[in-house]
């Protein structure tokens, strides 16, 4: 439980907030790099952290970021015309290049210097893997680039996919950290879905359905350890990483990709959901990418023309309740990342955390909620760069291994849990 002004501490990111302030230490995913596939293509607009913003490509290929409106009157330059270098503003003309710097405002005489006057805001924009990132924060506190292992894998590795989530990012994230819940939503998918079946680990969650759950702090955020109970005394531990502020990476099963997930705010009602899958030592198979393609696993099939799912809220995400009252599915919602987006925009967009009754297996949430708290007070106080920011605390892996009764997991399986360059993930 939160009193309300933590709630909105940790719910609200917009410019000025704290949250929003520790979401601006990050590089986050802004858009797929397939969204601006060539020189001069259509602008694509983009919002993040409650600010409206416009992706484009110029001429020569440079990536953009700006703010959406026009200087002058304040139109959407989603209209613009991409030429020669700049985009163009199609009400009166005035123009600006990659960096937003106006470069033409036909009305008034080139020796006037009006132009140079005007610059909008505008964000760096930076391809890496399938994504292209974004830094908005202070430019004198820009860190490294991001060195996710599933953006620096070669390209027939690593798949890619967001989708739109209509709540708060905080619960979203808050469904990523809960792994309890894969023994009740998900228990009839474990076995369906082409990207999680004919796992002995399956059998491990789906017979032993009261984990224990041990969360210990890690440099970047949390590790959260579930342990089933494997043969002969030993222990399955499927071990998920939080790394600050939104990213959670999902131990694999079988010899399946690994995945894992970033929950980026819109707006405090809105966030995307992005889902990668990646093998770090083979090139994914045919099967595997069309599975994909078709919203197997973490991934969805779209409303045509957008990234919202197919089934969504509008639609009751297609109840099923022949086939809940059968246990085929156990929430009569189908599919892996239907059933998590489902539970969690039906709590209404901002869920009222001073009402909730938490648990045991609630203490990943707690712990990750504290953590935030603190580090957002660190940096508004005193400037403190977040952990998750430093690219070693992103070098890391999720593991499922079983190990021995005595084991403790985070000294047992030290090794699998961070990038090993060559070596697959610890999969059972
Ligand atoms: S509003 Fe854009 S040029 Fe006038
Ligand atoms: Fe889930």
């Amino acid at each position: 439980m939160l009193r309300q002004e933590q709630n909105d501490l940790l719910t609200q990111t917009g410019a000025g907030t704290p949250m929003g302030r520790l979401f601006r230490s990050n590089w986050l995913p802004a858009l797929l790099a397939s969204e601006l596939p060539e020189n001069e293509c259509p602008p694509v607009r983009v919002k993040l952290l409650s600010e409206r913003l416009l992706a484009w490509r110029d001429t020569q290929g440079r990536y953009s970021l700006i703010d959406e409106f026009c200087a002058h009157r304040g139109t959407s330059l989603w209209v613009g015309r991409n030429e020669e270098d700049g985009l163009r503003c199609p009400y009166h003309g005035w123009k600006y290049d990659w960096s937003g710097q106006c470069i033409d405002v036909p009305s008034e005489p080139p020796e006037s210097g009006f132009c140079q006057k005007i610059k909008l805001k505008s964000y760096p924009l930076v391809k890496r893997g399938d994504v292209l990132w974004t830094y908005m924060g202070p430019p004198d506190k820009q860190p490294p680039l991001p060195e996710w292992e599933f953006a620096t894998v070669p390209p027939e590795q690593t798949y890619i996919s967001k989708r739109l989530q209509e709540c708060n990012w905080l619960q979203a994230l808050e469904g990523g950290i809960d792994s309890s819940h894969t023994s009740w939503l998900h228990r009839g998918e474990l076995e369906i879905d082409p990207l999680h079946r004919g796992s002995k680990g399956n059998q491990y969650n789906l017979g032993d359905a009261r984990p224990h759950f041990e969360v210990v702090e890690s440099p970047g955020g949390l590790l959260i350890g579930a342990r089933r109970n494997a043969e002969s005394g030993k222990y399955y531990w499927r071990i998920t990483q939080w790394i600050m502020p939104c990213v959670t990476m999902i131990a694999p099963r079988a010899d399946h990709p690994a995945g894992g997930h970033f929950w980026i705010p819109i707006d405090d009602e809105n966030c995307w959901v992005w889902n990668w899958d990646y093998h770090a030592v083979r090139p994914l198979t045919r099967d595997e990418v069309v599975a994909m393609e078709n919203g197997a696993g973490r991934h969805v099939i779209y409303e045509q023309g957008g990234w919202r799912a197919h089934n969504n809220k509008d639609n009751d995400y297609l109840i099923d309740r022949a086939a809940q009252k059968a246990g085929i599915t156990y929430s009569g919602i189908a599919g892996f990342a239907m059933q998590d987006s489902g539970i969690q925009e039906l709590m209404g967009p901002i869920v009222d955390r001073t009402k909730e009754n938490l648990v045991s297996t609630d203490n990943g949430i707690i712990m990750a909620r504290h953590r935030l708290m603190r580090a957002a007070k660190a940096l508004v106080e005193h400037g403190e760069i977040p952990p998750g920011v430093d690219p070693a605390h992103q070098r890391v892996r999720a593991a499922a291994i079983v190990l021995p009764a005595d084991a403790v997991y985070k000294d047992a399986a030290r090794e699998e849990l961070k990038v090993r360059p060559g070596l697959s993930h610890a999969r059972v």
